[in-house]
């Protein structure tokens, strides 16, 4: 959510910090701007709405400045509109910040700062920070440490003392030309390292064609960007010795590589993504009678599993719907009781303290607020209990260097790779191989399932990439075409039951986020207890109908919303029998076992919600009001 990216080097910064925030764009879009030094002024642009009108802006005004700090913005605290865009400057605008996140404290300073005179002219929580900079150079104090390496940078430091919240910060000041301060409070900040220029990005994409050598700050550091290096101090002021590492990415993964937009190529990449996460969970020598080894390696210590009682999951979004399959996994598969908590309601109304708890939290980015308050709240209310109601924590997470991987003692990393369309597609399949692999490993320790079935499952997951690749084959063109049939529709239900309950309300989810048609997914079975009234000729239903348990009773379902003179798109691999007598239009899946099912009935739903999208000509990668990593409340 929002994006920060900074330059200090020998190049022209503003087409790094443009080319840089392109890349960030994902991370929220409703407004952009940049600051640079130039002849000893700060030269701040900034422009509502998308980046193209802050290029087209800066067109007019560019300088040589070879230093500076750029943000996207996703609202938070004020309107979408210029005077609330970052960055903020100080009243003699000789300061300019950057900042994501949120400055909770910001109301009392913002009183304390205007009773000595000073002027707000945005609604934003962060314009108190360049007045706190300001307000230390007006009174800085009678003694600084012989050490201290920069007075901006003491500054800096003194001002984050008086900040509460969630943040990351850079900032530059007309009055210190060479130097670039960056800070990191529970929000992420890489800086980057070049040949006598260096980088500062919330995310790596921003920089990755500059630089792959980068160093994550911690929470409590903050760094000083010069032309000769970078220095890592923490919030006490001590200096800490830190080497960048080499990231294992290369540019084009971050391109569209041909593709009309990031969600298709990222729908086309999912079989890739399902054999890395088969790769790196499964053992590929295990076989039935095999008694020494385990064929799942996910290499989670003894004590997460011990004498475990129940297990409860947190998470929000595409997440939740995650990890409501994976309850589904544990439960039927090994048997432990299995709780999914919306993060948001988990972390104000918590479930009582159960002993023998693990608890786990699923987030693609790692960054998403909600749920990293729950995780905290647990971790926290479960500190100084007797052994048994200690806190376990398990992250599920695309993104294993973020708040989240800090936070957590274990992760199972999802192996998605970057994802650029703020639709979740891939990471939400790679949190599913997660979920289908954890299900698996308490199974075997549990010996809640047989080796025959064990190899099985496994035998199935490895079909599935094929799966995969034949569904986007042969579906792609016909979804294509199906969705020029509810490009003017205005409302959707999608039903399934068992495992595919989720897939229907995540189906819905992508639906309505990127083509802002109203969508729900529903239980096929509640139907008749009340949704049903929703039901006519105008509002079309999608019908999960894959066999198994089930099957019969979708059917029933689908026959119901039928009597309501609803058009019935099946998903299902049957286009015979009773099928072919109710459903008015087919997308064919193959036929797997039921457990499997959701990793390939949800590819379909996600090309309709593309389709429908595109074709409603909508910015399918940024659809309105939405951002990648929601990190506030
Ligand atoms: C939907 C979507 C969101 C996220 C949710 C949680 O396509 O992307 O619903 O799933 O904001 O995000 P993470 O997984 O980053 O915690």
């Amino acid at each position: 959510m929002c994006g920060i990216v900074g330059y200090i080097g020998t190049q022209a910064a503003t087409e790094i910090l443009l080319s840089g925030l392109e890349k960030l764009e994902y991370r929220g879009y409703d407004s952009a701007g940049i600051a640079t030094i130039w002849e000893g002024e700060v030269n701040c642009v900034r422009a509502k709405g998308k980046l193209y009108n802050l290029r087209s802006k800066l067109e007019q005004v560019e300088t040589p400045s070879q230093i500076g700090i750029g943000h996207t913005r996703w609202a938070t605290h004020g309107k979408p509109e210029e005077y609330n865009a970052h960055p903020h400057m100080d009243a003699a605008m000789r300061i300019a910040v950057v900042v994501n996140g949120i400055i909770e404290n910001y109301s009392e300073l913002r009183e304390e700062l205007k009773q000595k005179g000073y002027q707000f002219l945005s609604e934003t929580d962060v314009e108190v920070i360049p007045h706190l900079i300001a307000e230390f150079f007006k009174h800085p104090p009678s003694s600084v440490s012989p050490f201290c390496p920069s007075l901006l940078l003491e500054a800096v430091r003194d001002t984050v003392d008086k900040l509460r919240g969630a943040f990351a910060i850079a900032l530059i000041s007309a009055d210190y030309p060479d130097e670039l301060i960056v800070v990191r409070q529970q929000a992420p900040m890489v800086i980057g390292f070049g040949q006598g220029e260096f980088f500062c990005a919330s995310d790596t994409p921003a920089i990755i064609s500059h630089t792959r050598a980068v160093l994550p700050l911690d929470n409590r550091e903050l760094a000083r960007l010069t032309p000769l290096g970078v220095e890592v101090y923490n919030f006490a002021g001590e200096r800490l010795k830190k080497q960048p590492r080499l990231l294992n990415l290369n540019p084009t993964m971050v391109e569209k590589q041909g593709f009309k937009h990031f969600m298709l190529k990222e729908i086309y990449e999912q079989p890739a993504v399902v054999r890395a996460c088969l790769d790196a969970y499964f053992s590929a020598d295990w076989s039935v009678g095999d008694s020494t080894n385990s064929p799942i390696k996910l290499g989670l210590p003894a004590e997460i599993y011990a004498n475990l009682e129940q297990i409860q999951i947190v998470a929000c979004g595409t997440s939740w719907h995650a990890a409501l399959v994976g309850k589904y996994l544990i439960e039927q598969l090994a048997g432990i009781p299995t709780q999914v908590h919306y993060a948001s309601e988990f972390r104000y109304a918590p479930s009582p303290l159960t002993p023998n708890t693990l608890t786990i939290g699923v987030t693609q980015s790692g960054e998403t607020a909600d749920t990293l308050a729950a995780l905290a709240m647990e971790k926290e209310r479960r500190q100084d209990k007797e052994p048994k109601y200690q806190a376990r924590l398990l992250g599920i997470t695309n993104r294993p260097e973020s708040t989240l991987g800090h936070m957590v003692t274990q992760i199972i990393n999802t192996l998605a790779g970057i994802e650029i369309g703020v639709a979740a597609t891939k990471t939400f399949i790679a949190q599913l191989m997660a979920f289908y692999a954890l299900a698996l490993d308490l199974a075997y320790l549990r010996q809640t399932i047989s080796s025959t079935k064990l190899q099985e499952i496994i035998d199935g997951l490895r079909q599935i990439p094929g799966e995969i690749e034949a569904t986007l084959e042969k579906q792609e063109e016909s979804i294509g075409q199906l969705a020029h049939e509810f490009a003017e529709t205005k409302d959707f239900i999608f039903l399934g039951r068992g495992i595919n309950f989720p897939i229907a309300l995540e189906g819905a989810l992508k639906l309505k986020e990127i083509s802002y048609i109203h969508a729900e997914g529903y239980p096929a079975g509640e139907m008749k207890h009340g949704p049903i009234a929703l039901l006519d000729a105008k509002v079309p239903v999608v019908a999960i109908a894959t066999p198994g348990s089930v099957y019969e009773k979708v059917i029933s379902n689908a026959q119901e919303a039928k009597a309501r003179d609803s058009r019935l798109i099946g998903v299902t691999p049957f286009n015979h029998g009773e099928a072919a007598e109710i459903f008015n239009d087919f997308i064919p899946v193959s036929k797997v076992d039921e457990l499997l099912s959701p990793i390939l009935t949800v590819i379909p739903l996600q090309l309709l919600a593309y389709h429908i999208a595109a074709l409603r000509g909508l910015d399918v990668d940024q659809p309105r009001n939405l951002a990648k990593s929601v990190t506030v409340e």
